[in-house]
Protein backbone atom coordinates (compact mmCIF):
# COMPACT_ATOMS: atom_id res chain seq x y z
CA UNK A 1 0.00 0.00 0.00
CA UNK A 2 1.20 3.61 -0.99
CA UNK A 3 0.92 5.27 2.42
CA UNK A 4 0.65 9.40 2.59
CA UNK A 5 1.79 11.14 6.24
CA UNK A 6 -1.52 12.92 7.01
CA UNK A 7 -4.09 12.58 9.57
CA UNK A 8 -6.76 12.21 6.45
CA UNK A 9 -5.21 9.03 5.49
CA UNK A 10 -4.77 7.76 9.15
CA UNK A 11 -8.86 8.11 9.07
CA UNK A 12 -8.70 6.57 5.96
CA UNK A 13 -7.06 3.55 6.81
CA UNK A 14 -9.69 3.44 10.67
CA UNK A 15 -12.51 3.43 7.79
CA UNK A 16 -12.00 0.76 6.24
CA UNK A 17 -10.28 -1.35 9.00
CA UNK A 18 -12.85 -4.13 10.12
CA UNK A 19 -12.24 -4.39 13.55
CA UNK A 20 -12.22 -0.17 13.92
CA UNK A 21 -15.40 -1.47 16.40
CA UNK A 22 -13.44 -3.56 18.59
CA UNK A 23 -12.05 -0.01 20.09
CA UNK A 24 -14.96 0.76 21.69
CA UNK A 25 -14.86 -2.64 23.43
CA UNK A 26 -11.72 -1.19 25.37
CA UNK A 27 -11.81 1.38 28.15
CA UNK A 28 -8.68 4.01 27.13
CA UNK A 29 -6.95 5.51 29.98
CA UNK A 30 -7.57 9.23 30.78
CA UNK A 31 -5.02 11.01 32.77
CA UNK A 32 -5.68 14.30 34.49
CA UNK A 33 -8.82 14.37 32.14
CA UNK A 34 -6.83 13.90 29.25
CA UNK A 35 -7.33 10.46 26.59
CA UNK A 36 -4.00 8.89 26.35
CA UNK A 37 -2.82 7.51 23.46
CA UNK A 38 -1.73 4.01 25.23
CA UNK A 39 1.10 1.99 23.01
CA UNK A 40 1.97 -0.69 26.09
CA UNK A 41 -0.01 -3.83 24.91
CA UNK A 42 3.36 -5.58 24.79
CA UNK A 43 3.35 -4.26 28.92
CA UNK A 44 -0.04 -4.34 30.37
CA UNK A 45 -2.99 -4.83 28.10
CA UNK A 46 -6.32 -2.59 28.21
CA UNK A 47 -9.29 -3.75 30.26
CA UNK A 48 -12.11 -4.61 28.08
CA UNK A 49 -15.53 -2.90 29.31
CA UNK A 50 -17.03 -6.31 29.29
CA UNK A 51 -14.70 -7.59 31.91
CA UNK A 52 -16.62 -5.77 34.60
CA UNK A 53 -19.50 -7.83 34.33
CA UNK A 54 -17.79 -11.07 33.85
CA UNK A 55 -16.32 -10.69 37.36
CA UNK A 56 -19.43 -9.78 38.41
CA UNK A 57 -21.21 -12.57 37.72
CA UNK A 58 -18.09 -14.82 39.54
CA UNK A 59 -19.01 -12.25 42.39
CA UNK A 60 -22.58 -12.65 42.27
CA UNK A 61 -22.41 -16.88 42.65
CA UNK A 62 -19.51 -16.23 45.14
CA UNK A 63 -22.28 -14.46 47.05
CA UNK A 64 -25.64 -16.53 46.17
CA UNK A 65 -24.29 -20.28 46.42
CA UNK A 66 -20.80 -19.89 48.06
CA UNK A 67 -19.05 -23.02 47.77
CA UNK A 68 -21.29 -24.70 45.65
CA UNK A 69 -20.41 -22.11 42.93
CA UNK A 70 -18.16 -24.41 42.25
CA UNK A 71 -21.07 -27.03 41.19
CA UNK A 72 -24.45 -24.86 40.76
CA UNK A 73 -26.22 -22.61 38.82
CA UNK A 74 -24.93 -21.67 35.66
CA UNK A 75 -21.51 -21.91 34.60
CA UNK A 76 -20.38 -23.83 37.79
CA UNK A 77 -16.43 -23.09 38.31
CA UNK A 78 -15.57 -26.39 38.17
CA UNK A 79 -16.12 -26.64 34.35
CA UNK A 80 -15.08 -22.78 34.04
CA UNK A 81 -12.05 -23.97 32.74
CA UNK A 82 -13.23 -25.34 29.54
CA UNK A 83 -14.80 -21.67 28.04
CA UNK A 84 -10.86 -20.94 28.25
CA UNK A 85 -8.82 -23.41 26.19
CA UNK A 86 -10.78 -23.43 22.79
CA UNK A 87 -9.71 -19.58 22.40
CA UNK A 88 -6.17 -20.27 24.11
CA UNK A 89 -5.68 -23.19 21.71
CA UNK A 90 -6.39 -21.00 18.76
CA UNK A 91 -3.86 -18.19 19.99
CA UNK A 92 -0.95 -20.19 20.66
CA UNK A 93 -1.73 -22.70 17.94
CA UNK A 94 -2.29 -26.03 19.82
CA UNK A 95 -5.19 -28.77 20.65
CA UNK A 96 -7.50 -27.66 23.19
CA UNK A 97 -6.51 -30.34 25.44
CA UNK A 98 -2.53 -28.98 25.34
CA UNK A 99 -3.11 -25.89 26.87
CA UNK A 100 -4.02 -25.07 30.56
CA UNK A 101 -4.99 -21.41 32.31
CA UNK A 102 -3.13 -21.59 35.25
CA UNK A 103 -0.49 -19.80 37.97
CA UNK A 104 1.50 -17.11 36.54
CA UNK A 105 4.44 -17.37 33.78
CA UNK A 106 7.28 -17.72 35.88
CA UNK A 107 5.76 -20.74 38.18
CA UNK A 108 4.71 -22.12 35.21
CA UNK A 109 8.43 -22.32 33.78
CA UNK A 110 9.38 -23.63 36.84
CA UNK A 111 6.91 -26.58 37.02
CA UNK A 112 7.67 -27.26 33.22
CA UNK A 113 11.26 -26.99 33.65
CA UNK A 114 11.04 -30.12 36.77
CA UNK A 115 9.08 -32.12 33.92
CA UNK A 116 11.28 -30.90 30.91
CA UNK A 117 15.01 -30.11 32.24
CA UNK A 118 16.28 -34.08 33.57
CA UNK A 119 19.91 -33.48 33.37
CA UNK A 120 22.34 -36.66 33.98
CA UNK A 121 25.92 -36.89 33.57
CA UNK A 122 25.93 -36.68 29.34
CA UNK A 123 22.93 -34.12 29.05
CA UNK A 124 23.20 -31.19 31.35
CA UNK A 125 23.01 -27.78 29.54
CA UNK A 126 20.72 -25.34 28.39
CA UNK A 127 20.88 -22.72 25.78
CA UNK A 128 19.23 -19.86 26.27
CA UNK A 129 18.62 -16.33 25.31
CA UNK A 130 21.56 -13.84 26.67
CA UNK A 131 19.42 -11.05 28.22
CA UNK A 132 16.32 -12.28 28.76
CA UNK A 133 13.60 -11.14 30.68
CA UNK A 134 15.35 -10.80 34.20
CA UNK A 135 12.49 -13.52 35.63
CA UNK A 136 13.75 -15.88 33.46
CA UNK A 137 17.21 -15.66 34.01
CA UNK A 138 16.38 -15.91 38.02
CA UNK A 139 14.02 -18.75 37.19
CA UNK A 140 16.81 -20.87 35.09
CA UNK A 141 19.93 -19.95 38.06
CA UNK A 142 17.91 -21.26 40.54
CA UNK A 143 16.49 -23.84 39.03
CA UNK A 144 19.80 -25.24 37.41
CA UNK A 145 20.89 -24.44 41.35
CA UNK A 146 18.04 -26.41 42.85
CA UNK A 147 19.43 -29.79 40.32
CA UNK A 148 22.66 -29.22 42.51
CA UNK A 149 24.29 -28.07 39.29
CA UNK A 150 26.27 -24.80 38.60
CA UNK A 151 24.62 -22.39 36.34
CA UNK A 152 28.38 -21.20 34.88
CA UNK A 153 29.19 -24.81 33.86
CA UNK A 154 25.15 -25.12 32.65
CA UNK A 155 23.93 -22.19 31.04
CA UNK A 156 24.80 -21.45 27.06
CA UNK A 157 23.77 -18.12 26.40
CA UNK A 158 23.63 -17.05 22.75
CA UNK A 159 23.13 -12.84 22.41
CA UNK A 160 23.67 -10.81 19.72
CA UNK A 161 27.34 -10.47 17.96
CA UNK A 162 29.31 -7.21 18.44
CA UNK A 163 27.99 -4.30 17.34
CA UNK A 164 24.63 -5.69 16.92
CA UNK A 165 21.17 -5.54 18.78
CA UNK A 166 19.33 -8.68 17.76
CA UNK A 167 20.30 -12.34 17.63
CA UNK A 168 21.00 -14.07 14.74
CA UNK A 169 19.40 -17.21 13.81
CA UNK A 170 22.26 -19.13 12.24
CA UNK A 171 24.11 -18.71 15.69
CA UNK A 172 21.01 -19.99 17.75
CA UNK A 173 21.91 -22.70 15.64
CA UNK A 174 25.47 -23.32 15.67
CA UNK A 175 25.21 -22.98 19.23
CA UNK A 176 22.58 -26.37 19.17
CA UNK A 177 25.19 -28.18 17.03
CA UNK A 178 28.23 -27.34 19.11
CA UNK A 179 26.98 -28.53 22.38
CA UNK A 180 24.89 -31.39 20.98
CA UNK A 181 26.32 -33.92 22.88
CA UNK A 182 25.48 -32.32 26.09
CA UNK A 183 22.52 -30.59 25.45
CA UNK A 184 19.49 -31.02 27.81
CA UNK A 185 16.94 -28.07 26.76
CA UNK A 186 16.86 -25.05 24.62
CA UNK A 187 14.53 -22.46 26.51
CA UNK A 188 14.37 -19.29 24.84
CA UNK A 189 11.79 -16.75 24.29
CA UNK A 190 9.60 -16.47 21.79
CA UNK A 191 10.06 -12.83 20.89
CA UNK A 192 12.72 -10.49 22.86
CA UNK A 193 11.02 -8.38 25.18
CA UNK A 194 13.26 -5.46 24.30
CA UNK A 195 14.02 -5.35 21.05
CA UNK A 196 10.73 -6.80 19.88
CA UNK A 197 12.97 -9.48 17.97
CA UNK A 198 10.42 -12.30 16.99
CA UNK A 199 12.25 -15.69 16.69
CA UNK A 200 11.90 -18.92 14.43
CA UNK A 201 10.33 -21.15 16.69
CA UNK A 202 9.65 -23.49 14.14
CA UNK A 203 13.68 -24.46 13.44
CA UNK A 204 14.93 -23.77 16.99
CA UNK A 205 12.29 -26.78 17.42
CA UNK A 206 13.63 -28.87 14.66
CA UNK A 207 17.16 -28.03 15.70
CA UNK A 208 16.88 -28.58 18.93
CA UNK A 209 14.99 -32.00 18.86
CA UNK A 210 17.02 -33.53 16.16
CA UNK A 211 20.30 -33.40 18.74
CA UNK A 212 18.02 -35.03 21.40
CA UNK A 213 17.23 -31.89 23.14
CA UNK A 214 13.96 -30.54 24.35
CA UNK A 215 12.42 -27.25 23.38
CA UNK A 216 10.67 -25.30 25.90
CA UNK A 217 9.43 -21.07 24.76
CA UNK A 218 8.36 -18.44 26.85
CA UNK A 219 5.48 -16.37 25.19
CA UNK A 220 4.95 -13.52 27.59
CA UNK A 221 5.88 -11.27 24.41
CA UNK A 222 4.48 -13.50 21.33
CA UNK A 223 1.15 -14.54 22.69
CA UNK A 224 -1.62 -12.92 21.38
CA UNK A 225 -0.02 -10.67 19.48
CA UNK A 226 1.89 -13.09 16.46
CA UNK A 227 0.54 -16.49 15.21
CA UNK A 228 2.22 -19.35 16.67
CA UNK A 229 1.69 -23.23 15.35
CA UNK A 230 3.16 -24.75 19.02
CA UNK A 231 1.87 -28.03 18.10
CA UNK A 232 2.67 -28.43 14.06
CA UNK A 233 6.12 -26.94 14.95
CA UNK A 234 6.13 -29.90 17.58
CA UNK A 235 7.19 -27.72 20.45
CA UNK A 236 7.88 -29.55 23.83
CA UNK A 237 6.41 -27.45 25.97
CA UNK A 238 5.86 -23.07 26.51
CA UNK A 239 3.85 -20.72 28.87
CA UNK A 240 3.24 -17.42 28.82
CA UNK A 241 1.13 -14.90 30.45
CA UNK A 242 -1.94 -13.01 29.72
CA UNK A 243 -1.98 -9.63 31.16
CA UNK A 244 0.14 -8.36 28.38
CA UNK A 245 -1.57 -8.90 24.59
CA UNK A 246 -4.47 -11.02 25.89
CA UNK A 247 -5.65 -8.22 27.86
CA UNK A 248 -6.97 -10.52 30.99
CA UNK A 249 -5.90 -8.11 33.75
CA UNK A 250 -3.13 -6.93 35.55
CA UNK A 251 -1.46 -10.53 37.22
CA UNK A 252 -3.91 -12.14 34.98
CA UNK A 253 -3.54 -15.82 35.26
CA UNK A 254 -0.85 -18.19 33.07
CA UNK A 255 -0.54 -20.17 30.49
CA UNK A 256 0.44 -23.44 29.41
CA UNK A 257 1.05 -26.05 26.68
CA UNK A 258 2.46 -29.15 26.84
CA UNK A 259 2.49 -31.61 23.73
CA UNK A 260 -0.05 -34.10 23.44
CA UNK A 261 2.83 -36.70 23.41
CA UNK A 262 3.56 -36.55 27.19
CA UNK A 263 0.02 -36.60 28.78
CA UNK A 264 0.73 -40.36 29.32
CA UNK A 265 4.08 -40.22 30.34
CA UNK A 266 3.26 -40.34 34.20
CA UNK A 267 6.83 -41.36 34.63
CA UNK A 268 7.49 -37.52 33.35
CA UNK A 269 8.17 -35.75 36.51
CA UNK A 270 6.29 -32.93 38.01
CA UNK A 271 5.04 -31.39 41.54
CA UNK A 272 1.65 -32.25 41.77
CA UNK A 273 -0.97 -30.97 43.80
CA UNK A 274 -5.10 -31.82 44.17
CA UNK A 275 -6.56 -29.80 40.82
CA UNK A 276 -3.77 -31.56 38.34
CA UNK A 277 -5.64 -35.00 39.77
CA UNK A 278 -7.63 -36.63 37.26
CA UNK A 279 -10.93 -34.54 36.78
CA UNK A 280 -13.21 -37.87 37.18
CA UNK A 281 -11.91 -39.32 40.43
CA UNK A 282 -10.24 -36.10 42.43
CA UNK A 283 -13.10 -35.79 45.01
CA UNK A 284 -12.71 -39.01 45.98
CA UNK A 285 -9.19 -37.75 47.52
CA UNK A 286 -7.47 -40.86 47.18
CA UNK A 287 -3.56 -41.31 47.84
CA UNK A 288 -1.72 -41.57 45.28
CA UNK A 289 -0.95 -39.06 42.36
CA UNK A 290 -3.00 -39.83 39.54
CA UNK A 291 -2.76 -37.08 36.64
CA UNK A 292 -5.55 -35.56 34.40
CA UNK A 293 -4.48 -36.79 30.95
CA UNK A 294 -4.50 -33.52 29.28
CA UNK A 295 -2.13 -30.32 30.19
CA UNK A 296 -4.28 -30.14 32.65
CA UNK A 297 -2.71 -32.25 34.59
CA UNK A 298 -0.25 -30.23 35.44
CA UNK A 299 -2.21 -27.79 37.68
CA UNK A 300 -1.48 -28.02 41.57
CA UNK A 301 -3.93 -25.62 43.48
CA UNK A 302 -7.45 -24.13 43.04
CA UNK A 303 -7.62 -21.71 40.23
CA UNK A 304 -9.23 -18.54 40.63
CA UNK A 305 -12.56 -18.41 39.38
CA UNK A 306 -12.58 -14.55 39.38
CA UNK A 307 -9.13 -14.50 37.41
CA UNK A 308 -10.95 -17.09 34.92
CA UNK A 309 -13.29 -14.45 34.02
CA UNK A 310 -11.04 -11.91 33.39
CA UNK A 311 -8.93 -14.27 31.07
CA UNK A 312 -12.69 -14.96 29.41
CA UNK A 313 -13.62 -11.85 28.50
CA UNK A 314 -10.17 -10.66 26.83
CA UNK A 315 -10.41 -14.33 25.00
CA UNK A 316 -13.88 -13.65 23.73
CA UNK A 317 -12.76 -10.33 21.83
CA UNK A 318 -10.20 -12.87 20.34
CA UNK A 319 -12.61 -15.11 19.23
CA UNK A 320 -15.07 -12.00 17.97
CA UNK A 321 -12.38 -10.39 15.96
CA UNK A 322 -10.98 -13.67 14.56
CA UNK A 323 -7.08 -14.04 14.73
CA UNK A 324 -6.24 -13.83 10.95
CA UNK A 325 -8.07 -10.46 10.45
CA UNK A 326 -6.39 -9.45 13.86
CA UNK A 327 -2.88 -10.45 12.49
CA UNK A 328 -4.20 -8.88 8.71
CA UNK A 329 -4.59 -5.38 10.86
CA UNK A 330 -1.48 -5.96 12.85
CA UNK A 331 0.76 -5.85 10.03
CA UNK A 332 -0.68 -2.58 8.19
CA UNK A 333 -0.84 -1.08 11.57
CA UNK A 334 2.91 -1.98 12.03
CA UNK A 335 3.45 -1.23 8.47
CA UNK A 336 2.19 2.22 9.27
CA UNK A 337 4.27 2.81 11.95
CA UNK A 338 7.60 2.60 10.59
CA UNK A 339 6.65 4.31 7.77
CA UNK A 340 6.18 7.43 9.43
CA UNK A 341 8.72 6.46 12.11
CA UNK A 342 11.23 6.39 8.70
CA UNK A 343 9.96 9.51 7.85
CA UNK A 344 10.42 10.97 10.51
CA UNK A 345 14.27 10.00 11.31
CA UNK A 346 15.05 10.95 7.93
CA UNK A 347 13.71 14.32 8.22
CA UNK A 348 15.81 15.21 10.82
CA UNK A 349 19.52 16.83 9.74
CA UNK A 350 20.96 13.71 11.85
CA UNK A 351 19.12 10.66 12.75
CA UNK A 352 17.99 10.82 16.55
CA UNK A 353 16.35 6.97 16.48
CA UNK A 354 17.78 3.98 15.73
CA UNK A 355 15.49 0.95 15.09
CA UNK A 356 16.79 -2.37 17.13
CA UNK A 357 13.91 -3.60 16.19
CA UNK A 358 14.49 -5.96 12.92
CA UNK A 359 12.96 -4.38 9.54
CA UNK A 360 11.82 -7.90 8.16
CA UNK A 361 8.35 -8.69 8.69
CA UNK A 362 8.94 -11.91 9.93
CA UNK A 363 10.83 -10.98 12.36
CA UNK A 364 8.70 -8.77 14.23
CA UNK A 365 5.07 -8.31 16.10
CA UNK A 366 3.45 -5.12 17.23
CA UNK A 367 6.04 -3.80 19.03
CA UNK A 368 9.01 -1.60 17.80
CA UNK A 369 12.19 -0.42 19.73
CA UNK A 370 13.43 2.65 19.05
CA UNK A 371 17.66 2.96 20.14
CA UNK A 372 17.64 6.80 21.05
CA UNK A 373 20.89 8.31 19.88
CA UNK A 374 20.33 11.36 21.54
CA UNK A 375 18.26 13.21 24.93
CA UNK A 376 16.21 10.18 24.59
CA UNK A 377 15.28 9.98 28.36
CA UNK A 378 13.70 13.67 27.80
CA UNK A 379 11.84 12.93 24.32
CA UNK A 380 10.23 10.33 26.73
CA UNK A 381 9.19 12.56 29.40
CA UNK A 382 7.85 14.94 26.96
CA UNK A 383 5.88 11.82 25.13
CA UNK A 384 4.16 11.28 28.84
CA UNK A 385 3.65 14.92 29.17
CA UNK A 386 1.63 15.11 25.87
CA UNK A 387 -0.63 11.84 26.80
CA UNK A 388 1.17 9.13 25.06
CA UNK A 389 2.35 5.92 27.11
CA UNK A 390 4.60 3.88 26.15
CA UNK A 391 7.70 2.75 27.77
CA UNK A 392 11.21 3.37 28.36
CA UNK A 393 13.65 0.87 28.95
CA UNK A 394 17.19 1.09 30.24
CA UNK A 395 19.90 2.33 29.12
CA UNK A 396 17.76 4.60 26.19
CA UNK A 397 15.57 2.60 24.10
CA UNK A 398 11.91 3.46 24.24
CA UNK A 399 8.92 0.41 23.46
CA UNK A 400 5.73 0.96 21.56
CA UNK A 401 3.26 -1.63 20.22
CA UNK A 402 -0.01 -0.29 18.87
CA UNK A 403 -2.37 -3.26 18.99
CA UNK A 404 -4.78 -4.04 16.18
CA UNK A 405 -7.59 -4.86 18.99
CA UNK A 406 -7.48 -1.44 20.10
CA UNK A 407 -5.47 1.14 18.51
CA UNK A 408 -5.84 3.25 15.35
CA UNK A 409 -4.20 4.61 12.45
CA UNK A 410 -4.94 7.80 14.08
CA UNK A 411 -3.51 7.40 16.97
CA UNK A 412 -0.59 5.98 15.37
CA UNK A 413 -0.04 9.23 13.15
CA UNK A 414 -0.88 11.62 16.09
CA UNK A 415 2.30 9.67 17.88
CA UNK A 416 4.49 10.24 15.40
CA UNK A 417 3.04 13.84 15.05
CA UNK A 418 3.66 14.66 18.76
CA UNK A 419 6.82 12.83 18.39
CA UNK A 420 8.21 14.86 15.84
CA UNK A 421 7.13 18.45 17.80
CA UNK A 422 9.22 17.17 20.23
CA UNK A 423 12.27 16.86 18.45
CA UNK A 424 11.80 19.89 16.56
CA UNK A 425 11.70 22.19 20.04
CA UNK A 426 15.13 19.69 21.08
CA UNK A 427 16.21 20.86 17.73
CA UNK A 428 15.87 24.28 16.98
C1 LIG B 1 9.59 -12.36 28.63
C2 LIG B 1 9.02 -12.38 30.01
N1 LIG B 1 9.22 -13.46 30.78
C3 LIG B 1 8.74 -13.52 32.04
C4 LIG B 1 8.04 -12.48 32.59
C5 LIG B 1 7.56 -12.58 34.01
O1 LIG B 1 6.21 -12.88 34.06
P1 LIG B 1 5.45 -13.14 35.45
O2 LIG B 1 5.69 -11.94 36.30
O3 LIG B 1 4.02 -13.26 35.05
O4 LIG B 1 6.01 -14.37 36.03
C6 LIG B 1 7.79 -11.33 31.82
C7 LIG B 1 7.03 -10.20 32.37
O5 LIG B 1 6.87 -9.18 31.81
C8 LIG B 1 8.31 -11.29 30.50
O6 LIG B 1 8.13 -10.21 29.73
Amino acid sequence: MQFQNTRAFACELDQQDELRSFRDEFIMPVINGRQQIYFLGNSLGLQPKRTKEYLQQVLNKWANYGVEGFFMGEEPWLQYHDHLTGPLSAIVGALPHEVVAMNQLTVNLHLLLVSFYKPDQKRYKIICEAKAFPSDQYMLETHVKYCGLNPDEVLIEVGPRAGEHTIRHEDILHAIQQHKDELALVLWGGLNYYTGQLFDMAAITKAAQAVGAKVGFDLAHAAGNVPLQLHNWNVDFAAWCSYKYINSGPGGIGGAYIHERYHNDTSLPRFAGWWGYDKATRFLMQKGFNPTRTAEGWQLSTPSPLLYSMHRAALDLFTEAGFDKLQKKRQLLNQWLWFLLDELNNEQKAPVVEFITPRNEAERGCQVSMLMLQQGKQVFDELARAGVIVDWREPNVIRLAPVPLYNSFEEVWQFTNILRQILQLQHA
